[in-house]
């Protein structure tokens, strides 16, 4: 282990999820469950940490999302807060407190933090020029700007992004701009925005994070801050012109509002968040009568980020340059992982290829067969695929055989096995251990039993999580192993033959403190299936305590112990096979959304009465066109468009099959007199020859009317 001296206190924090839709099992992996199992083994440890989350509610993904929902942003994020905070509890992520940073608290703390910094000079304030809606009196957000992306030319593009050719862009690429609230052009305003100065701080985050975390930190944390230190350091807008967020503070001594520069600018959203963490302790320590300040101020305390990649610069660099100019503490970890994709696919939200919480809640937790047990059958495969290095793979089937093939088979088997042959085979009791006759084979399980937590601690503190799981499973199989070895079942049929009895007990004994280990040490990672295997053993949580760990004096002799119950149920084919149907289900439904809101993109970047490209006289010239007189007109049957129309045209009468139905009644048509294409084709139409076509034209209103000469003309005569 790294650290020499163990910390006072932990601060364990994962990232604020956006309170802006529902969150899937990607990001569950992520940020959530590992920072969960690592907080449960601290507090089986009897360690002081507190393990902070909360909802993210700024930024422009929160209005962004009110206006697709037709709803305002306060309600999106009451919505999905609530949402979020049963999902995690659902999956048993233990935070001492889940706030969020709509919360008061953390309005003052961001707007303190802010204006400590300033008051420092540690902010420097540089004018810009940015996009302004004169109508809605209002700076622009880049999302909600619109217009032509100068890659592909498609004219409905966002100033952030291209949605067809997925771009990047910044309002200024766009051709012809067009704001989104007011549907006018923006125009550019002068405005001044706040800059943290992230080149002061090269040397000092080159020297924290390069040199000295070198060897603690993952290569895929370190080698992204270096990446981007290397790439130069550059001072970051930490303010936006937005009317949803924290509120810009007052300068010191002034009024709120006496500044014209700073109102309508709020503090940008990866400014205020992970403050949030900073908040989210204070409510908890105000919830609970304690002092947030030694968490966030005495360098004894070990501070933790669990993140996805995508957070990595903000928690690694930007973050802690904040927190050093304020005389906080700065992360000793930051475990950020990688990206989890879904059978052979990116999780995204966006194309519906994903697996959210809220989905596994319904299907598998929230049923008959379910419970907490299958919040732990997913924490467990979830666990064992771990995106710790590199990214990784959910798939079904692989969700399937982790359950069967390695809890049910290896895990629960031993604890059942044991429990139901101690209930056979010494009276449902802890059977006494005889020393003098134990063998080669019980010497060598109990050293295994007495080495176990060691191991499993190192990797716990090293953040390998997947790993110290392998460990504990393997210590399982072990115990299968063992069993099997020995063979207790058959010594039975013979309890007359020499040491028999005595075996069967020494077996057993060892085998049930071996389950007793098992339990503390899937506790973090199944702290549900822990609990109920303390009730089979009817002990109290307690003895999930860490100290316990590698004793095999947990169970005492001739304590009597419950029957076994089923820790876990199989998952059957038909369960993964109906999810896979499900996930391309979701798939092929977005495809279609997405095609039809291209298809209405598309529309409007067309208007319907633009030009047809030009001809020359001769495409025109070969057009006959000539006066009819209509003489009758009917329907055609089981064609509510068309009609069929007789039509004189002097010389000789034609019938004329026409999609007019929905615009006339028969009578005012009759007696009319229309402009005929008299040398078109002809053709069949429900089983009608059409020789000819009418001209109409479309109203505004979409309504069509016929075309015809100002005075009554002899039937056949020449339009030119
Ligand atoms: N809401 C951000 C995201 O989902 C994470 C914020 S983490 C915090 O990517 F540190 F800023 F809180
Ligand atoms: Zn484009």
């Amino acid at each position: 282990m790294s650290e020499l001296k163990e910390p006072k206190r932990y601060l364990v924090t994962s990232a604020l999820p956006y309170a802006n839709g529902q969150k899937h099992i990607g990001h569950l992996a992520g940020a959530y469950l590992p920072a969960d199992i690592y907080v449960r083994y601290l507090r089986a440890r009897k360690k002081d940490v507190v393990f902070v989350c909360g909802s993210d509610e700024h930024g422009t993904a929160i209005p962004i999302q009110a206006m697709k929902e037709g709803t305002t942003p306060q309600s999106i994020i009451d919505k999905y807060h609530h949402l979020l905070k049963e999902n995690f509890e659902a999956f048993s992520i233990s935070f001492d407190i889940y706030d969020r940073t709509s919360n008061p608290i953390h309005h003052e703390t961001a707007r303190e933090f802010f204006t400590y910094l300033e008051e420092r000079n540690e902010l420097e304030i540089k004018a810009s020029e940015q996009y302004f809606d004169e109508a809605a009196n209002t700076f622009l957000a880049d999302r909600y700007i619109k217009g032509t992306c100068p890659q592909c030319g498609f004219a409905n593009a966002f100033g952030d992004q291209c949605e067809k050719c997925g771009s990047t862009l910044s309002p200024e690429e766009l051709i012809d701009p067009v704001s989104t609230l007011s549907g006018n052009p923006p125009v550019k305003r002068a405005t001044r925005h706040w800059y943290l100065p992230l080149d002061r701080h090269e040397a000092w985050l080159r020297q924290w994070i390069i040199e000295g975390h070198k060897d603690d930190w993952k290569v895929n944390v370190t080698g992204q801050c270096k990446s981007w230190i290397d790439a130069g350091l550059q001072a970051r807008a930490v303010t936006r012109d937005l009317d949803w967020g924290v509120k810009l503070p007052p300068k010191t001594g002034e009024d709120e509002n006496a500044d014209p520069d700073r109102s309508g600018k709020v503090l940008y959203v990866w400014f205020d968040a992970p403050i949030g963490y900073i908040s989210a302790t204070k409510q908890w320590a105000l919830n609970h009568g304690k002092d947030w300040k030694p968490y966030w101020m005495d360098p004894e305390t070990k501070l933790v980020h669990f993140i996805g990649k995508d957070n990595i610069v903000f928690h690694c660099i930007i973050f802690p340059v904040m927190l050093k100019l304020h005389g906080y503490i700065v992360p000793e970890n930051v475990p950020g992982n990688e990206f989890m994709n879904l059978e052979g696919d990116k999780m995204s939200t966006s194309r519906n290829w994903k697996l959210d919480m809220q989905d596994f809640i319904d299907d598998f937790i929230n049923k008959e067969n379910g419970g907490p047990q299958m919040a732990d059958a997913l924490r467990y495969y979830l666990t064992t695929i771990l995106p710790e290095t590199k990214d990784s793979e959910f798939t079904w089937k692989g969700f399937q055989d982790a359950v069967n093939g390695e809890l049910v088979a290896a895990f629960a088997n031993f604890f059942n096995r044991t429990f139901v042959l101690m209930h056979k085979l010494t009276g449902g009791k802890v059977p006494k251990f005889h020393n003098d006759l134990a063998d080669e084979k019980d010497r060598e399980l109990i050293e295994i039993i007495k080495n176990a937590p060691s191991r499993i601690q190192q990797l716990l503190e090293e953040y390998k999580f997947r790993e110290a799981l392998f460990e504990v499973i393997d210590l399982s199989r072990r115990g299968n192993k063992y069993m099997q070895d020995k063979e207790p079942w058959i010594k039975a049929k013979d309890p007359e033959a020499g040491n028999n009895q005595s075996s069967i007990e020494n077996c057993l004994h060892i085998c049930l403190q071996l389950c007793a280990n098992l339990s503390i040490y899937i506790s973090p990672f199944l702290p549900n299936t822990a609990k109920k295997m303390c009730q089979m053993m009817k002990v109290v949580d307690k003895m999930l305590d860490w100290e316990n760990a590698g004793s095999v004096k947990l169970l005492s002799v001739g304590y009597s112990l419950r029957s076994p119950a089923l820790l876990f149920r199989k998952i059957e084919d038909a369960e993964v096979e109906m999810q896979v149907i499900k996930l391309k289900k979701g798939l092929e439904e977005s495809k279609m959304q997405q095609e039809e809101t291209n298809n209405k993109l598309k529309e409007a970047e067309t208007p319907a009465n633009s030009l047809k490209t030009e001809i020359v006289y001769d495409d025109f010239d070969k057009i006959d066109l000539r006066i009819g007189t209509i003489l009758h007109a009917e329907k055609v049957a089981k064609a509510d468009k068309l009609l069929k129309l007789e039509v004189e045209m002097g010389m000789e009468k034609r019938t004329i099959v026409s999609g007019i139905a929905q615009h006339f009644s028969l009578e005012a048509l009759v007696g009319k007199q229309v402009i005929v294409v008299a040398n078109l084709a002809p053709r069949k139409m429900r089983g009608i020859e059409s020789q000819g076509m009418i001209l109409t034209a479309e109203q505004p209103d979409g309504k069509l009317i016929l075309v015809n000469p100002d005075t009554l003309t002899q039937p056949g005569s020449q339009v030119k």
